[in-house]
């Protein structure tokens, strides 16, 4: 299922709004609304009633007793107000002059901002008008701020009354387009303004395409992984504090060389793997040098308070059963970004605690994300808490981290799969390296 999206799209008259945010709703698979519509919509039934458009104490009660339908009809939001369609008569002339000073009516906001946000309820928006992004959806990370000079706008405009069979003159029209904008910024209800945090697009000098690119681009950018989005730090430091006081009692935890980890810009942690205790030891001494993302088989996830946990420490879920380019992406977005991330270069847990063959896609990971490396090795976890021990022993478990395999060592074995096969390889070697010296007592700090 695809992604909930509410695209605010807000901007002055015939600043491309209508046509950029059609031509976004189809691309996405968005309802479109034309919020200005709501507003004309309003105007035309007072002038159906006679009432009087500049009174509000008039335009009131016959707003709220009117009723509204709404439906979708070519992936657009279209009303009925009292059983009636109001359709292309909400662009005549009358209405058109009538609208700002009803639309300047703070009962009318308020109505019409109620119906807007119900409109959630039908999926994904793609909301055009004025306040979008202000007043009837301040919370969604999707803002646009469309604007064009006034001269082209009226340009705009014109033509499109032209093509309508009207016959207003090109001045006629730009004078009407500033007398609104200047009512519509002025006015004290939800004045036309840049909302905050709202992506602004001048459409002077593009056309619909070229600002709809401009604007699924951003939703890309929007929607790449960040790491502070992703990861809780309350909960991931006291996950790990919590990892570390047990993993103390109970098996003697001790941590070397976490000054090899470079404190800032993107980098791998690379661990062997033979227990369920290798992610919390790595996890807990992480704590002293920065918070890590892990990449952990999805399957974990599946477990819905395990699930929500593992997003809130910032884990990476990963299909093993299929290359999982998703969980790859996402990573080597994160790498590139200057996360940290850590890893298993085998995979899943040895058997029988040795070391086993690097998976292919670690050596991807590594070259595709332009980090460089720090082995580690994980020492007693197989003996704590192994695949066929059925339970937590108190064997010692420590975690040395050896120096950094730099991007240039990793660059120099070259590119392709051939590469990343040795660079698993390499790394598996230096974990190997750390397990010797560790055991021959060579390791002190
Ligand atoms: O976009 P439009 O020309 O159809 O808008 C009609 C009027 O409604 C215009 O005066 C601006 C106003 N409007 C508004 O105040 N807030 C919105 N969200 C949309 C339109």
């Amino acid at each position: 299922m695809s992604k909930k999206r509410i695209i605010a799209i807000d901007g002055p008259a015939a600043s491309g709004k209508s046509t950029v945010a059609r031509e976004a709703a189809k691309r996405l698979g968005c309802v479109y609304v034309d919020s200005g519509a709501f507003y004309r919509g309003v105007t035309w039934k007072m002038l159906q009633e006679g009432v009087n458009t500049k009174n509000p104490l008039a335009v009131l009660p016959v707003l709220l007793k009117s009723k509204w339908k709404f439906d979708v009809r070519d992936r657009a939001v279209v009303f009925s107000i009292d059983g009636v369609e109001p359709g292309e008569a909400l662009r005549d002339k009358a209405v058109r002059e009538a609208v700002s000073d009803v639309a300047a009516m703070p009962a009318v906001r308020a109505f019409v901002v109620a119906k807007l946000r119900k409109l959630k309820k039908l999926g994904s928006l793609a909301m055009e008008g004025r306040d979008i992004g202000s007043v009837v959806f301040p919370n969604t990370p999707y803002k646009f701020y469309l604007d064009a000079n006034p001269e082209k706008r009226a340009e705009r405009r014109h033509a499109e009354l032209i093509a309508r069979g009207e016959t207003e003159e090109a001045q006629e029209v730009l004078e009407s387009l500033k007398r609104r904008d200047e009512k519509d910024s002025s006015r004290k209800a939800a004045p036309l303004k840049v909302a905050d945090g709202a992506y602004v697009i001048d459409t002077s000098e593009y056309d619909v395409d070229g600002v709809a690119r401009v604007l699924l681009g951003r939703i890309t950018e929007l929607e790449k992984p960040r790491s502070d989005k992703m990861i809780n730090p309350i909960w991931y430091r006291m996950t790990c504090k919590v990892f570390g006081i047990c993993l103390k009692v109970l098996n003697k935890y001790t941590v070397y060389g976490i000054q090899n980890v470079p404190k800032t810009g993107g980098v791998i942690i690379a661990s062997n793997h033979a227990s369920y205790l290798d992610p919390p030891a790595v996890g807990a001494s992480s704590r002293r040098m920065r918070m890590t993302h892990f990449m952990a088989r999805d399957t974990l996830f599946r477990k819905k308070l395990m699930g929500a946990f593992l997003h809130k420490v910032g884990v990476i879920p990963l299909d093993r059963e299929k290359g999982d380019l998703k969980a790859m992406k996402t990573a080597i977005h994160l790498l590139k970004d200057g996360a940290c991330v850590a890893l298993f270069p085998e995979g899943t847990r040895s058997e029988d605690g040795e070391f086993q063959k690097p998976k292919p896609g670690i050596g991807f990971l590594v070259a595709k994300g332009e980090a460089p490396v720090v082995p580690v090795y994980v020492h007693g976890s197989y003996e704590a808490w192994s695949k066929h021990s059925g339970g937590l022993k108190r064997n010692p478990v420590t975690v040395i981290y050896g120096k950094l395999i730099t991007r240039e060592e990793i660059r120099s074995l070259g590119s392709g799969r051939e590469a990343y096969l040795l660079i698993g390889e390499l790394i598996m070697e230096r974990i190997a390296e750390l397990k010797e010296k560790f055991e021959a007592g060579q390791i002190t700090e």
